[in-house]
């Protein structure tokens, strides 16, 4: 017998074969059974290991002793997230009701797929590593198109279920799904293509893309990152609508009798307080008034430190007189193959996806003129919370006007519609005699709070390329 490693893989060999090869981490479990036998658990199995000797067996399970009660060094992952933050972030991943309204995202899982496949030569015979694989769906893709070996990586306990999901698709020999951290897990081997989906609300939000980033550290030197670089547009907008409404919803703070109680010393702090909260919608281009200025971060290039604090400094072009409500920001990723370069865009111009477009208000319009030119920065910085605390700062150059904002990407505001307008939307669909994709059904939770039962559409062009 020969343990290959007090790491994460063990590899059981007896007389030069290897019988036996599992991925040991803090949480594995086992118990001697007798002398010479080992019973350990793994996933959902369970395997009784019977030695030749008592000492062979004491042997392995010293290791994997050893193994269980290593103090866990801190990862990069740890070392930039509060404890709190992760159970609650791998939690909400854990569910299938969450994976499933990603995976009908009818433009993400798409555009996914096409990607993969028209680009089938990067993947053909080649290994392949899944970053937060989730279901496993991205995994399943590469094998379709030829993947050798695929390291489906999912932190959540979603990966028992991508688990299931492989074994019964009987591509084990294909698939190994690892349970755990991209920080902290070990390949057996540097890989050819990495894929992911590691993008949040306005591209940042979840800082999954350091983890990305991180995975890099198991790619070839010649190796594809899928998507390969992603770019944020933003530009500024006009919406008194959208800027009184968010007024408007402190003004419950403003009642001087409230059950006989004087409520207004805290107005102007629930002001502040929604003020800081990015909206999450969608909106008609022509609140734009500039075209976007776009910033770029290339996968292939990019550290994760590059990602901890990023500055978008903007200089616009006024091209309508007006005030100017706050910025606007989408994005887009491209996947580069060798065939095509496919975009998955996110922008207001095309249909919908469960990214929506965020919007920024500044805490005080700015006028400016047609031919005037706003300038500034956007200062994005990481936070503990997996999101970003972002900065606003912009002046109308020909006046000096100045405003700005802070706000908090964690706790954003979605101002989706309400279910009863999608469900009516639906109806009038049914009684038009257009065959209807299902809408989406607003909820409010963090991540990706949209529970998918199809797409959402905005154009009839988008409604005839989903029609069932
Ligand atoms: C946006 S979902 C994508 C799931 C799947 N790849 C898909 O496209 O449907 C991101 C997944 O990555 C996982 N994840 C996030 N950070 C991770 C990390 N550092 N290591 C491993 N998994 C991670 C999450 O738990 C979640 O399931």
């Amino acid at each position: 017998m020969f343990i290959d490693s007090c790491h994460t893989w063990f590899n059981v060999i007896a007389d030069g074969v290897c019988v036996f090869k599992c991925l040991v981490n803090r949480e594995t479990e086992y118990c001697r059974v007798g002398k010479q036998s080992v019973l350990i658990t793994l996933g959902y199995n369970s395997a009784l290991l019977q030695f030749k000797s008592q000492v062979e067996c004491n042997t392995f399970s010293n290791a994997l002793k050893r193994c269980r009660s290593q103090t866990k060094e801190n990862s990069a992952f740890s070392e930039r997230t509060d404890e709190a933050s992760a159970a609650q972030y791998f939690q909400f991943y854990g569910c299938l009701s969450q994976q499933q309204n990603m995976m009908q995202d009818f433009v993400r899982i798409a555009t996914y797929h096409r990607a993969i496949l028209q680009n089938h030569v990067d993947f053909t015979d080649k290994v392949v590593l899944d970053v937060g694989c989730g279901s496993g769906i991205l995994s399943f893709f590469a094998v379709q198109v030829g993947a050798r070996k695929v390291y489906a990586v999912e932190a959540s306990s979603m990966a028992k279920y991508a688990e299931l999901l492989v074994r019964s698709n009987n591509l084990s020999d294909k698939i190994t799904v690892l349970f755990g951290k991209i920080e902290e897990i070990s390949l057996p081997e540097s890989v050819d293509v990495v894929i992911s989906e590691p993008m949040g609300y306005m591209l940042f939000n979840e800082r999954m893309l350091e983890s990305y980033l991180h995975s890099k550290k198991w790619l070839k030197s010649n190796g594809m990152m899928f998507p390969t670089y992603s770019d944020i547009h933003l530009a500024p907008f006009s919406d008194e609508q959208l800027y009184m409404e968010h007024y408007s919803r402190a003004s419950f703070w403003y009642q001087e009798f409230f059950y006989g109680v004087s409520l207004s010393n805290l107005h102007s702090a629930a002001v502040d307080e929604y003020f800081r909260q990015p909206v999450v919608d969608t909106f008609d281009v022509r609140i734009l008034v500039a075209r976007t200025v776009k910033y770029t971060v290339n996968f292939l290039e990019a550290a994760e430190e590059d990602l901890h604090r990023v500055e978008i400094p903007f200089v616009f072009h006024i091209m309508q007189s007006g005030l100017i409500h706050g910025l606007a920001f989408w994005f887009d990723v491209a996947f580069v193959g060798s065939l095509v370069t496919v975009w998955l865009s996110t922008a207001p111009t095309e249909p919908l996806t469960h990214w929506y477009q965020v919007r920024c208000l500044l805490q005080t319009p700015l006028f400016a003129k047609e031919g005037e030119t706003l300038s500034g920065k956007v200062l994005l910085v990481a936070n503990k919370r997996q999101s970003y605390d972002i900065q606003i700062v912009a002046m109308v150059d020909q006046t000096g006007f100045k405003s700005g904002n802070v706000l908090d990407l964690k706790n954003p505001f979605f101002r989706t519609p309400p279910v009863e307008e999608q469900v009516s939307d639906l109806l009038r669909f049914i009684s038009t005699g257009v065959r209807a994709p299902l809408f989406s059904i607003g909820s409010s939770y963090l991540y990706k709070p949209i529970l998918y039962l199809g797409c959402v559409i905005k154009s009839k062009k988008a409604l005839s390329s989903v029609m069932i």
